[in-house]
C-alpha cells in the first residue's frame, strides 16, 4: 500500500480521505518541523501533505526517495516550495485555490477596520480599565466610503475584497502582471493602473499578489514614499512581500496612515517596532483560519494526493 506522510496535524475529514488510498502518518508535533526533521518524516513516501512552512525543494525530493509521487501544498500560496525543482523531478505539486478565497478577503476587510476603526485600539483602551467617556471627538478614525481601493493582484481573492469593498461604497482601482477579464472589470467599475498610479492613487492598498522574487518587498521604502499620508496598507498576502523594517518606519514617521497586517516577513516573529504603534492592526496569520476553510483546504489536498495515487491527475495542480 502507498504511505502518505502529513506534516503536521490536520482535519480528520482529509486524514479519512487519505486512508482509503494509502497509509497514512500524521506527524503531531506542536511545531513546524526542522529541515532535518522533515527529510526524515518523508523518507519513502509515496506522497506528502505539506503546510506553507516547510520547505519543499530538491533536497526533500531526494530525502522522500523514489517513491515520491506528489507534494500537496495545504495553502494557496506556494512560494515553499522550489516548483521547478519538484516537478522537474516527475513529482506533482498541488495547491489549495478557491475555498480560501471568501474567509481571506473576510478576514482581510475584518483588519482594514479595525485600523481604520480603532477596534484594536479601543479594545486595549477598555481592557487596560483606562477610564474613559463618549465624546463627539473620542477616538474618531476614518470611513471608506467613497474611498479607492488598490488592489494589487486582481486573481480570485483580490476580487473578493473588492467585491466587499463595493458593499461599502468604495472606489476599486488595481494593477497586476496583466488586465482582469472584460467583465470582472465591468462589475467592479475597476481601473487598471501601473503600479506606480496605483500608490499614489490608493486610499486603501491591499496586497493579494503572490510572493515571487517580482514581489519580494514590492512595498518598499520607495513605494511607502509614494503611497498618500492617509493610505492604509492591507497585508493578507505573504510577509517579504512588505520590507517591514520600512513600513514600521513609515508609519511610525506618519509616511502612511495606518497598516493591516495577517502576514510578516520572519514569521512568526514581528518586527517589534511594529507592534509599539496604535495605526496597526495585526493578527497571526489567520486568514483561511475558519473551521469550514481549512477543512475544505486540508480535504482538496488530501484529495489530490488520492488522484495522483490513483494514477490520475491532480485536481489543482501548480506548474513551472
Ligand atoms: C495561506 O496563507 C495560504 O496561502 O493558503
Ligand atoms: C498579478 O499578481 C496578477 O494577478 O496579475
Amino acid at each position: 500500500m502507498s504511505e502518505v506522510v502529513v506534516t503536521r496535524t490536520i482535519p480528520e475529514a482529509a486524514v479519512a480521505v487519505l486512508r482509503e488510498v494509502a497509509e497514512v502518518r500524521v506527524c503531531d508535533q506542536d511545531r513546524p518541523l526542522t529541515p532535518d526533521e522533515l527529510h526524515a518524516a518523508v523518507r519513502g513516501a509515496d506522497g506528502v501533505v505539506a503546510m506553507l512552512h516547510d520547505r519543499i525543494d530538491a533536497e526533500l525530493v531526494d530525502a522522500a526517495g523514489e517513491n515520491l509521487k506528489v507534494v500537496a501544498n495545504v495553502a494557496v500560496g506556494y512560494d515553499n516550495v522550489d516548483v521547478p525543482a519538484v516537478t522537474g523531478r516527475g513529482v506533482a505539486v498541488t495547491n489549495t485555490p478557491g475555498v480560501l478565497t471568501d474567509a481571506t478577503a473576510d478576514l482581510a476587510f475584518g483588519l482594514l477596520l479595525s485600523v481604520t476603526r480603532r477596534l484594536g485600539e479601543g479594545e486595549r483602551l477598555l481592557r487596560s480599565r483606562t477610564p474613559w467617556n463618549f465624546h463627539l471627538g473620542f477616538m474618531l478614525g476614518t470611513g471608506l466610503q467613497g474611498k479607492t481601493l488598490g488592489v494589487v493582484g486582481l486573481g480570485d481573492i483580490g476580487q473578493a475584497v473588492a467585491r466587499r469593498a463595493r458593499a461599502f461604497g468604495m472606489h476599486i482601482a488595481y494593477t497586476g502582471r496583466r488586465r482582469a477579464a472584460q467583465e470582472i472589470e465591468a462589475e467592479l467599475d475597476a481601473r487598471y493602473l501601473s503600479h506606480d498610479e496605483l500608490l499614489r492613487t490608493a486610499d486603501v492598498l491591499s496586497l493579494h499578489c503572490p510572493l515571487t522574487d517580482d514581489t519580494r518587498h514590492l512595498i518598499d521604502d520607495a513605494a511607502l514614499a509614494a503611497m498618500k499620508p492617509t493610505a492604509i496598507l492591507v497585508n493578507t498576502s505573504r510577509g517579504p512581500v512588505v520590507d517591514e523594517k520600512a513600513l514600521a518606519r513609515a508609519l511610525a514617521e506618519g509616511q502612511i496612515a495606518g497598516a493591516a497586517l495577517d502576514v510578516f516577513e520572519q514569521e512568526p516573529q514581528v518586527e517589534p517596532g511594529l507592534l509599539e504603534l496604535d495605526n496597526v492592526a495585526i493578527a497571526p496569520h489567520l486568514g483561511s483560519a475558519t473551521t469550514e476553510t481549512r477543512t475544505a483546504m486540508a480535504e482538496l489536498a488530501a484529495r489530490n494526493v488520492a488522484a495522483v495515487l490513483a494514477g490520475q491527475p491532480p485536481l489543482t495542480p501548480v506548474t513551472a
